[in-house]
């Protein structure tokens, strides 16, 4: 079986972080949250993996390229596959025919996230003889996903978002198809949001006979579009770390609960309080460093204080008087107190930035 990753996207939702760089590379638990998914399909044993990338969006290409290389260091042979333009997940997946070939395939949207892997699902999809499994996951919000109506053990209908949805049951960013996925998605025509939907595509699959099976997966699911949703998959993949020190921790410093601290940082006067992961090169001076924290590598948390919540790569934060919670910091972003007359909020935030300041 082959791999199929969509790396595409503009990732409005995770603006502004998406303007310099790809949704799928927003970390988690200081890993981008695309390597989970060729970890998961490595683990299933699809090592032959295509990662469909924005051909006009060359920064995110590029980045994606840089950080997954040729697949080695995950055990894995990555051949990129370019999407001239953001036309749909049924038009990725098409682009993707000459890679697949004739074999059986799992697509793999790159900013979903679930707990389990993947392991028996795809064995059972290997050795059976069903054209299609989804991955169906219960949700409290039908409405803004696609959605499958499940009867005798078969998926009998599909909706895209809809407004009155049929069931609860949300169709997981994680689809395990066979050929006769590409000739349905032929002559597919754009949906209203102008995109050739892979909901549409599967639709026509259940139409015209084929055999589509409900797999409903009972760990967690999350699709990391937006902030809180990587507020979240964070919590919830550090609650799984274990501990692992390797940098300096001085005598004045504590440090409680599962905590890696990487190579080359340095806690110093700091409380660390677990589950938090804390980056290469990073240096925590006279701060508190809460539960539910990523800080990646070569920060500077000085004076402050932060708790559930992702600081990325080369980031300073530095005498913040009040507690930061709840936030995405992206890369070399600079929150510092200013002493500065007038006494004022000084801010130069970019498009789509959003601040929550408190007294
Ligand atoms: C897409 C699919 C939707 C699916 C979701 C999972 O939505 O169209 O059916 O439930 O991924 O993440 P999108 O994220 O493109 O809005």
């Amino acid at each position: 079986m082959k791999g199929v990753v969509l790396a595409g996207g503009k990732g409005t939702r995770l603006r502004p972080l998406t303007f310099t760089g790809a949704k799928q590379l927003v970390p988690i638990a200081n890993k981008p949250v695309i390597f989970y998914a060729i970890e998961d399909l490595v683990e299933a044993g699809i090592t032959d993996i295509g990662v469909v990338v924005p051909a006009d969006f060359p920064m995110a290409r590029d980045q994606i390229m840089a950080a997954l290389g040729d697949g080695s260091a995950f055990g894995a042979r990555i051949t990129y596959i370019p999407q001239d333009a953001p036309r749909g997940l049924a038009h990725a997946v098409s682009i993707c025919r000459d890679f697949v070939g004739d074999e059986k395939f799992v697509v793999y949207l790159g900013d979903n996230f679930i707990r389990e892997g993947i392991v028996p699902q795809v064995q059972a999809f290997r050795e059976g003889g069903m054209n299609a499994m989804l991955l169906l996951y219960r949700v409290s919000n039908p409405e803004g996903l696609g959605i499958a109506v499940v009867q005798d053990g078969r998926v009998v209908e599909l909706q895209e978002k809809p407004k009155v949805p049929k069931s609860d049951l949300a169709i997981v960013g994680i689809y395990l198809l066979d050929r006769h996925f590409f000739e349905v998605a032929e002559g597919l025509t754009p949906s209203a949001r102008g995109e050739l939907e892979i909901t549409d595509a599967l639709a026509r699959l259940i139409e015209r006979g084929y055999d589509v099976r409900p797999e409903i997966i009972t760990g967690w699911w999350i699709d990391t579009g937006k902030h809180n949703d990587m507020i979240t998959a964070n919590r919830l993949v550090l609650e799984t770390i274990e501990s692992c020190i390797a940098g300096e921790i001085d005598a004045e410093s504590q440090v409680d609960g599962r905590v890696v601290i990487d190579p080359g940082a340095q806690i110093v006067r700091s409380v660390v309080r677990g589950p938090a992961v804390i980056g290469r090169n990073t240096k925590i001076i006279e701060s508190f460093i809460g539960p539910f924290t990523s800080v990646g590598a070569n920060c500077l948390i000085e004076h402050s204080e932060i708790e559930h919540s992702i600081v990325m790569d080369d980031s300073t934060i530095s005498n913040i008087p009040l507690r930061i919670e709840g936030s995405l910091i992206g890369r070399n972003v600079r929150v510092e107190r200013s002493t500065l007359k007038p006494r004022a909020h000084k801010l130069l935030l970019g498009d789509y930035s959003q601040v929550g300041l408190a007294d």
